[in-house]
């Protein structure tokens, strides 16, 4: 077995003339989709909240929540960095409880965590750090200070907010945070930032000139139509796919294409002769009234195309 990526290894990758690929993932499928489409760390981020559990923003999504879907991603075993990210008033009101939402992020699975905030987030940053865990930042467009922010909106467009968002950045780094995810800041900021911070900086909607790119699963492959910003790229138009393919079941399953004669487990013909034989009425002959109860008809059963006993074994289509 390969050795996952570590923090460290992915620390070391700035200045590297390769970029980081960075994709979320929320279970064990989406892990090793993520995983095998080559990316170098896995987010299960509290987008989860929003893509998956059907909120309208990250807030209301919990250290438990985020746990759960960790392990699921965790059980994937991927290759890929997995970092969790620390769900909003995890890491906000004591040290104590922070380090431990981090902790119990790290037993679900996760090699590192992600918080949300600059400077004032710092003593939390050093706290878990200071229990082993790694730290990666996330500055500009945080999703958790939507309603400080006043919606989603773009961070760092004057001189004072990116000159701030610079110092966070910097702040971050000196902490010890090993990458730092820049949402929703102009590119020319972006690359302030990437171009003085010692640590890689991966994007989303910040620009090409990140040491990194992130994207969220469903973004990236189209599994839901709903508002995407246009810092997303679609590479595929997978609730398109996925909602022609329910319909064609519906259609097959109405008109009863399906499922069909190969599609069904067979009797032996001589199992089925016995059967039919035992499930008979008794007699035939008498023109009484049967007291016996109302068997319903075993319709014909086809030759089978292998044995029944090669067929018993269906193996788990869902282990591995
Ligand atoms: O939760 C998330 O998916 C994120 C990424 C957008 C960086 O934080």
């Amino acid at each position: 077995m390969t050795q996952p990526v570590s923090a460290p290894a992915i620390r070391a990758r700035k200045g590297s003339a390769e970029p980081l690929v960075m994709v979320t993932a929320y279970d064990a499928p989406g892990a090793r989709i993520v995983d095998d489409g080559g990316a170098d760390l896995i987010l299960v981020g509290d987008s989860l909240a929003m893509v998956v559990l059907g909120y309208d923003d990250t807030l209301s999504v919990t250290v438990d929540d985020i746990a759960h879907h960790v392990a699921a991603v965790a059980r994937a075993k991927p290759k890929a960095l997995v970092v969790a990210d620390m769900p909003w008033l995890s890491y906000h009101l004591t040290v104590e409880d922070t380090v431990r939402n981090a902790a119990r992020l790290v037993r679900a699975g996760a090699a590192a965590v992600k918080l949300e905030g600059g400077r004032k987030r710092i003593p939390m940053v050093r706290a878990i750090l200071d229990a082993e865990v790694p730290v990666m930042g996330h500055v500009g467009l945080t999703p958790q200070s939507v309603h400080a922010m006043g919606g989603f909106k773009v961070q760092g467009r004057e001189v004072d907010a990116a000159s701030e968002l610079i110092s966070d950045a910097h702040a971050l780094a000196d902490a010890g945070c090993f990458a730092i995810v820049l949402e929703g800041v102009p590119d020319t900021v972006a690359q302030m930032i990437t171009e003085t911070v010692p640590v890689p900086t991966i994007g989303i909607g910040a620009g090409p000139s990140c040491d990194g790119q992130v994207l969220v699963f469903h973004d990236l492959l189209g599994l839901q139509d709903r508002l995407t910003p246009k810092f997303v790229r679609r590479y595929a138009s997978l609730k398109d796919d996925a909602v022609a393919a329910v319909a064609a079941y519906a259609a097959d399953v109405r008109a009863r294409r399906f499922p069909s004669d190969e599609e069904s487990y067979h009797l032996s013909p001589d199992v089925a002769r016995r059967l039919k034989a035992r499930r008979a009425p008794a007699s035939t002959a008498s023109e009484a009234p049967s007291t016996a109860p109302v068997v319903p008809a075993v319709p014909a059963v086809p030759a089978p195309r292998s044995g029944p006993e090669a067929e018993d074994s269906i193996g788990n289509p869902y282990a591995g």
